[in-house]
């Protein structure tokens, strides 16, 4: 437990600790060929146990019928205005993300549009590995509820990714950060079903995977508030034949793993459900999974909120006040019950992802808005006298106000891996007892606590 991140992956991945351009063994080529002959999703497990890594000639071509661009450093560097920081739009554990523009000339059947460019901090605790996972999973796999990888850059020791732009952000961002207007409920619903499409998607594809790192930070808003799924780094293929989990070193973020893959380091795609609970709680309660910043008793978003969710008389005490009680009762009932089902110490008790869509769904034609006009009754004192004010509050319905960026200093642009807002992810602090043996789970970054939201 105690060796840094970086030598772990470099342990876990041989081969990936340095990035010489070594051709695969044969038995490798030839099971990557051989797959996209058939037509059959190449596989992450067959490329990521390869005992050397893909050249980029290997990759691109093992990559050939998923539509993905290959683009150099320089063509990446020209459409982020070289990584300036008026492009900056974030960073997490991989990387800096700018935002770019790909003209209709840069490749041909590419559409003028606007891009993500995220760029492998090459100091950081992430590497190739998360990079291949990204590449090779979102290359593959398109869905509505999936964001679009459009193309990656391969070069050196340069690792990027290309993604279609999505213009509201991050979940995470209009939940819990200041300056972002309150989401209506429907449009929390619309986001959890979006968000429960994506996963059912990926845990139903014919070779199943399973996401492992569901957060309110992956679930990126499109400019119509539609969610979408942002960053495989941590999926892994599920289980084959009879095996009913697969056994793994135990990575994900803290407040969002479920316990028994805490425990035991057995992942199964209902540890995507107990992280879907998690998320969907966050939406209810707009509380953070973790919050060190509030009393000890509710830090823990799911101890706090667990003996209301099953309780319909309970809910409204654990709604998000900042919904100013503008939301269906019944719906809010049922998605409550739904997450309490998601959130079960045993595994096998968790709805399915396509069930918890199918819950979900009706809830939008719920019309019990019994508190779409609120009320409030406020008591006026002028001269003595009191006076009764009914005022009605408008639910505000999907009208939000246009985000402030948060945007940060990106000091040294000329060259894009060298920066200080590098964002660590650390391993947790768990009770060595009741913890897996091989544990990487993820807390907030210091800057994220810094700025406690
Ligand atoms: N395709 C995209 N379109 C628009 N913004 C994006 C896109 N991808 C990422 N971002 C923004 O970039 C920032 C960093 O995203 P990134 O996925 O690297 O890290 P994170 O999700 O915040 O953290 P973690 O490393 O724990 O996943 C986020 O604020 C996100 O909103
Ligand atoms: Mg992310």
């Amino acid at each position: 437990m105690k060796t840094s991140k970086k030598l772990s992956w470099r342990h876990l991945l041989p081969g990936c600790g340095s990035f010489k351009e070594t051709s695969p063994p044969p038995n490798i080529k030839k099971q990557v060929i051989k797959k996209q002959n058939s037509l059959m999703r190449l596989s992450f497990t067959d490329i990521s146990n390869s005992t050397s890594p893909l050249s980029p000639e290997d990759l691109s071509l093992s990559l050939v019928g998923s539509n993905l661009y290959v683009f150099t450093l320089a063509e990446l560097r020209s459409v982020t205005h070289n990584f300036s920081s008026t492009n900056f739009i974030g960073e997490g554990g991989f990387g800096p993300v700018f935002k770019g523009f790909i003209d209709d000339k840069l490749r041909q059947g590419l559409s003028a549009q606007k891009v993500a460019v995220k760029l492998l901090d090459l100091d950081g605790l992430q590497g190739h590995k998360e990079w291949l996972a990204e590449v090779i999973f979102l290359g593959q796999l398109r869905h509505p509820h999936l964001v679009k990888l459009i193309g990656y850059c391969y070069e050196d020791e340069h690792r990027l990714l290309v993604y279609e732009f999505m213009s509201r952000g991050s979940l995470e961002n209009h939940l819990f950060k200041r300056f972002y207007a309150s989401l209506p409920w429907m449009t929390r619903l619309r986001i959890a079903i979006g968000a429960a499409k994506g996963l059912a998607f990926l845990h139903e594809t014919e070779k199943p995977v399973i996401y492992r790192d569901f957060k309110a930070s992956n679930i990126l808003l499109d400019s119509d508030y539609e969610a979408k799924l942002s960053d495989f780094g941590l999926a892994t293929d599920g289980p084959e034949g009879d095996d009913t989990h697969v056994t793994t070193r135990v990575m994900g973020t803290q407040g969002y793993a479920a316990p028994e893959y805490i425990m035991t380091g057995h992942l199964t795609a209902k540890s995507d459900v107990y992280s879907f609970g998690v998320v969907l709680l966050e939406l209810l309660t707009g509380r953070r999974s973790v919050d060190k910043s509030r009393p000890n008793r509710e830090q823990n978003l799911v101890d706090w909120a667990r003996s209301c969710l099953n309780d319909p008389r309970k809910i409204s005490r654990i709604m998000d006040p900042k919904m100013d009680g503008q939301y269906s009762l019944t719906g809010a009932q049922k998605a409550a019950a739904l997450a309490y089902q998601c959130l079960s110490h045993h595994p096998k008790s968790r709805p399915q992802m396509t069930t918890v869509v199918e819950m979900l769904e009706p809830l939008l034609n719920l019309k019990d808005e019994h508190s779409e006009t609120f009320v409030l009754t406020v008591v006026a004192l002028e001269n003595g006298e009191s006076e009764k004010v009914n005022k009605e509050t408008e639910a505000v319905k999907n009208e939000q106000l246009e985000p402030i960026k948060e945007r940060r200093p990106h000091k040294h642009h000329h060259h894009p891996h060298h920066h200080h807002h590098r964002r660590h992810r650390h391993r947790g602090h768990l009770s060595k007892s009741v913890v897996h043996s091989d544990t990487a789970l993820f807390t907030k970054s210091p800057r994220r606590r810094a700025q406690g939201a």
